[in-house]
């Protein structure tokens, strides 16, 4: 089996009657998998982080409204008021992967369009949105590895894995492809302060052969300066009109560094992430979460001078960008111009 039909890691899986969901707090030392029936349990599972990654999550959300239409269509004449109702919630989940409001409106149109058998029609849409979503990853796989022909090192940050997906990856999908064409040695930061990198992605890649080195996050500008990486490659939370990208919290210091290196930097993500009604990345909302995420146990009693600031994403300015890459195609060097080549070519 080549390493491109081999099953990576699975996220989410779907039963005929649940949805399974791997804990990804639990990561890499227990593999664990909760099963959800209902769209506040999955509502739950996003906002908690077992499952995370914006693809992920709108590929979670998809079988929320599944399992919400199974439940209310079942129990009342109301029940598209409640379906309704459970969306909003699933929205509530997480504010800043645009895939998660992609999905469910793509879930809400798929309802409005179902007389006869609603939930037969959305468990097809949400294995459509799922399946679509693991093509994307191939085809980033091979577009993204064509760019890095002839790299002999490659940086990621934060998990963009099958964890993350329907599987194979964004960045991680990238990763795969390179290496399966010539062996690239792969860093990975552990980004803090959820370890994203060192819980996830290097236990991710190490499932698939790959071998894979961790780095600290502050080492990052000194790994740049020692000419063992080409390209930082990672994934997206919300990509701008004009190529402004959202990701985990230190892609934004990873881009400044990265231009002072002469270190290229790609942002692989399927054009769900796109978010085409905002012109630039200043209006993405950043999540904050909770201090205590970050905060030493000692400091988070009450009465404590020590607070903390949690945001857990940043914006990189497409300036920054040398490649977007996505199933429809690479936009090079992004900027509002080019980003409408590719909205004109989808
Ligand atoms: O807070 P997380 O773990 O959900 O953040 C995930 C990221 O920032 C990923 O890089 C992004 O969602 C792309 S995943 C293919």
């Amino acid at each position: 089996m080549t390493m491109q039909n081999r099953l990576t890691v699975q996220a989410l899986q779907w039963t005929g009657d649940a949805l399974k969901v791997l804990d990804q707090r639990q990561l890499p030392e227990k593999i664990v998998y909760d099963e959800y029936k209902d769209a506040e349990g999955v509502t739950e599972a996003i906002a908690s982080m077992r499952v995370r990654g914006a693809p992920a999550i709108g590929i979670a959300a998809a079988y929320g409204v599944v399992l919400s239409v199974r439940k209310q269509y079942a129990q009342s004449n109301q029940w598209r008021k409640k379906v309704a109702a459970d969306i909003d919630m699933l929205a509530k989940s997480r504010p800043t992967a645009v895939n998660l409001f992609w999905a469910l409106d793509r879930m809400k149109a798929e309802l409005a369009n179902q007389l006869e058998n609603p939930l037969a029609a959305m468990l097809a849409c949400a294995e459509k949105i799922h399946a679509d979503d693991l093509a994307a990853n191939h085809k980033m796989g091979e577009l993204g590895a064509d760019i890095l022909a002839g790299a002999k090192g490659v940086m990621t940050h934060c998990n963009a894995g099958a964890l993350a997906t329907g599987g194979y990856g964004t960045a991680l999908g990238v990763i795969r492809s390179a290496y399966q064409r010539q062996r690239i040695n792969v860093f990975a930061g552990e980004t803090r302060p959820w370890l994203q990198g060192a819980r996830l992605t290097v236990w991710e890649l190490s499932q698939d052969g790959i071998p894979a080195t961790l780095i600290a996050d502050s080492a990052a500008a000194w790994l740049m300066k020692s000419g063992a990486i080409d390209w930082i490659v990672v994934g997206a939370d919300r990509i701008a009109a004009n190529g402004d990208a959202a990701n985990k919290i230190g892609t934004y210091s990873l881009a400044v560094l990265a231009r002072q290196h002469g270190v290229k930097l790609m942002v692989a993500a399927p054009t769900s992430t796109i978010d085409w009604t905002i012109e630039n990345g200043d209006k993405i909302e950043i999540e904050q979460r909770n201090p205590n995420e970050l905060l030493p146990a000692c400091y988070s009693e009450k009465g404590s001078l020590v607070s903390a600031w949690n945001p857990v994403f940043d914006v990189t300015p497409a300036e920054l960008i040398s490649a977007i890459v996505t199933e429809r195609g690479v936009v090079l060097n992004p900027s509002e111009h080019s980003m409408r080549g590719l909205k004109n070519a989808i």
